[in-house]
């Protein structure tokens, strides 16, 4: 059965899109179900970023399609594992778990991928270059995951 992974920011907008896009360019559906979700409400509805967009599309990856989503308590039982982006992220998810269960699918996606980084930073207030920077790190992170999907 395929394993169903939630990739969650604040804004839905910039880094969880490109870690959605990211594993499913990687690993087909027979894997994975891949969402993403904000923990903040600020832009449902809306499409990534455009500089997620266009740093996504330089990799070949189109991620233009996904529309912005509130993370829900609903996702705790909709999904198996839960990829939050940098430690605030983590603390808002693991408030709203109800059940050691729940918290315990809640991961930070940089954890154990490389020594010393466990935060993807948040690049909305930032140039492009810090999108490059934020590709890098959660390729490098789904990477890891799939790694251990078709190794368990
Ligand atoms: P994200 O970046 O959490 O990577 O989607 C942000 C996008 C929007 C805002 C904050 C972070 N915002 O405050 O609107």
């Amino acid at each position: 059965m395929a394993i169903r992974i939630l990739m969650v920011c604040l804004g839905n907008i910039c880094r969880s899109p490109l870690a959605e896009g990211i594993l499913r360019s990687k690993l087909g559906s027979e894997h994975i179900l891949v969402d993403s979700a904000g923990t903040g409400g600020y832009h449902v509805g809306g499409r990534p970023d455009s500089r997620s967009i266009e740093t996504a599309l330089k990799y070949g990856i189109d991620i233009s399609g996904q529309r912005c989503r509130k993370f829900s308590i609903h996702d705790f039982s909709n999904f198996d594992l839960i990829y939050a982006m940098d430690r605030q992220n983590y603390m808002d998810i693991i408030s709203l778990a109800r059940s050691e269960e729940e918290a315990g699918k809640v991961k930070l996606l940089m954890e154990g991928v490389q020594e010393g980084i466990l935060e993807i930073p948040d690049p909305y207030y930032g140039g492009e270059d810090g999108f490059e920077k934020v590709y890098q790190l959660i390729d490098l992170a789904c990477n890891h995951i799939t790694g251990i999907i078709k190794n368990p």
